[in-house]
């Protein structure tokens, strides 16, 4: 199995949980192998022929890495005949209260949706056997992300970031969205699209509220905002509609159960 961005976040998660089954790795950084460079991608995947290639390297606010990097790691995993799987975000839809589905059009209101779901169609139109597991915001326990620390930031004056009361999202917990990846990668016959993320919607206020209160902390402490007071222009409610990884098994804990 070749990891791209193995060294961030879900990457070091994914390199744990593959140690568990039967994977040789090919953990790469954007030291080892920069994805933008189309002729040194392709090269590095023909040359080691791996079986599967995940692929988790992006960088926030970077159309180049984010679009034309999975279009050169698409083109390398076709060419060696290595099964794709790439990691895509619930961002790539606007919002509204319904739960979407895995046929629901990808219509994202923000760049990074925009680029992801550009890397998607990008994916797919040179490795049409590939799959793109869209997940929400990922969080863990032996490290925590940026959406745990951005809580501990705020709680202690070190930013003034706010947390909205109207921006739902479904969490989930970094190491189970690594298992489905694991599991997926021995499933050559799910493609296309698949949801993967956490069984509740959760405003981002009140999770930040329930990171405080794992963190011992104050919950009430915690600034928060509407995205409307705020004038902030994102998402409001996005639920990944996750009925189809349930029905081959894969699933992710609930917060309280991660969390516990
Ligand atoms: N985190 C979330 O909440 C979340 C939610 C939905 C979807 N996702 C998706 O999940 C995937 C992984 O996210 P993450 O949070 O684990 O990201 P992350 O912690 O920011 O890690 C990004 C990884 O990409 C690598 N990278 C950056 N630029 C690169 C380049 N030019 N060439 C090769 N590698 C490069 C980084 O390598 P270095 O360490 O060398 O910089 C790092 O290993 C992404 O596709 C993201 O869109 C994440």
């Amino acid at each position: 199995m070749m990891i791209t961005g193995a060294t961030g976040f879900l990457g070091s998660h994914l390199v744990d949980a593959s140690d568990a089954g039967r994977w040789e790795l090919l953990a790469e950084s954007s030291g080892s192998l920069d994805i933008r460079r189309r002729d040194a991608v392709i090269d590095r995947i023909h040359t080691w022929k791996p079986n599967v290639v995940v692929h988790l390297a992006y960088r926030r606010g970077d159309r180049q890495v984010i679009v034309d990097g999975t279009r050169n790691v698409a083109e390398g995993a076709a060419a060696a005949g290595a099964r794709l799987i790439h990691m895509s975000t619930d961002v790539v839809f606007a919002g509204r209260p319904q739960p979407y589905t895995e046929h629901d059009r990808p219509d994202a209101v923000i760049d990074y949706g925009r680029w992801k779901a550009e890397a998607e169609a990008a994916a797919y139109a040179v490795n049409p056997t590939s799959l793109a597991v869209r997940t929400s915001l990922l969080y863990g326990t032996e490290r925590q992300a940026v959406c745990q620390t951005d809580v501990a930031d705020a709680l202690d004056g070190r930013s003034r970031m706010q947390f909205f009361t109207d921006e739902y999202r479904c969490p989930a917990h970094a190491a189970d969205v690594a298992a489905a990846l694991v599991a997926l990668a021995d499933r050559p016959d799910v493609t296309g699209v698949l949801h993967v993320a956490g069984p509740q919607a959760v405003s981002r206020a009140q999770l930040a509220q329930t990171f405080a209160v794992w963190m011992g902390r104050d919950p009430g402490a915690v600034p928060t905002a509407s995205l409307a007071d705020a004038g902030v222009d994102r998402p409001g409610i996005v639920v990944l509609d996750t009925s189809a990884a349930t029905a081959l098994g894969l699933g992710c804990r609930s917060l309280a159960d991660a969390l516990r």
